[in-house]
């Protein structure tokens, strides 16, 4: 099962123990962040590091940890999981304090914890032999602050259940006519040569393989935009791909039954397949 951190101890995961009043139990009062490792280092680390302070400071929790120190409790954990590659989910509650009252509690010490789960071979590895995944539409039924990485994930939890009980991958959500992400991942088409994904808003997630992502086809001179996909672009697009820290950079090739391009991975997405994962292994080494 592996070791955990909880509260400044590493031990048994089977062995932690949170407070059934802790706020992230009663009230999904928290936010998370799942860091990729490969090799045993971690990966963008400063922009995961970001997004947590603004999630925390979006729901006026107070940053228990320095960047540093930070830093030194995730490779612990890494280092205690055997290093490789694996991701660490880290999450940050508001704690359990004596009393359930909706109100934020004074002086309530944040529960803090910690544990790696390993990698599955990214399609992005095997360009040549990934054969993609099928996705399906459904209507974005969350909250209006998807920028914050809430632990609150029912709808994107029922979300992604109904995809799997359609033999899907994934559900691309669609809200007032534009689709904002997947359930646990961000999206992006290719259309007449030029790689398109929503901007950052309060309605996705600000993924951190996205920005990558971005910032790949830039340095190579691959045409992206950053603006709004209307359902019926998504629908008429050439090349779909989703991102997320754990799955990288994937295909799709079905959207709702119906092929994506020639029913295959798009010639593009292969060519920012290996640039991603040459990238990875410039910043992590070969694993
Ligand atoms: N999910 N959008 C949503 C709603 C997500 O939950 C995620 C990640 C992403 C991609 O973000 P990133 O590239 O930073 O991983 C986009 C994680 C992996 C999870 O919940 O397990």
């Amino acid at each position: 099962m592996g070791i955990a951190y909880l509260n400044g101890e590493l031990l048994p995961l089977e062995e932690a123990r949170i407070s059934p009043l802790d706020r992230g139990f009663l009230f999904a009062d928290g936010i998370y962040e799942v860091i990729p490792a490969y090799s045993g280092v971690l990966f963008r680390l400063d922009e995961h590091l970001e997004r947590l302070e603004h999630s925390l400071r979006e729901i006026q929790l107070d940053n228990p940890h320095t960047r540093p120190q930070w830093k030194k409790i995730l490779q612990s954990v890494i280092e205690k999981n055997g290093g490789g590659n694996i991701s660490v989910y880290l999450q940050i509650t508001r704690g359990a304090p004596a009393k359930r009252d909706h109100a934020y509690p004074e002086h309530c010490a944040p529960t803090v914890f910690a544990m790696t789960n390993p990698i599955a071979t990214p399609a992005a590895d095997t360009p040549d032999t990934c054969e993609g995944v099928a996705v399906i539409t459904m209507d974005d039924i969350r909250w209006a602050r998807c920028d914050i990485k809430s632990i609150a994930l029912l709808p994107n939890v029922m979300m992604r259940q109904h995809a799997v009980q359609q033999g899907s991958a994934e559900a691309i959500l669609i809200r007032d006519g534009f689709a904002t992400e997947g359930s646990a991942t961000n999206f992006f088409i290719v259309s007449n040569g030029v790689v398109v994904t929503p901007p950052k808003s309060h309605l996705i997630l600000p993924g951190i393989t996205r920005d990558l992502t971005v910032e790949l086809c830039q340095e190579n001179g691959i045409a992206i935009e950053e603006r709004e996909v209307t359902e019926i672009e998504l629908k008429k697009a050439d090349e779909i791909w989703l991102s997320s820290s754990t799955k990288e950079i994937v295909p799709v090739v079905t959207l709702n039954g119906n092929s994506v391009g020639n029913g295959e991975p798009g010639e593009i997405w292969k060519s920012v397949a290996h640039l991603y994962v040459h990238y990875k292994r410039k910043l992590c080494g070969e694993a």
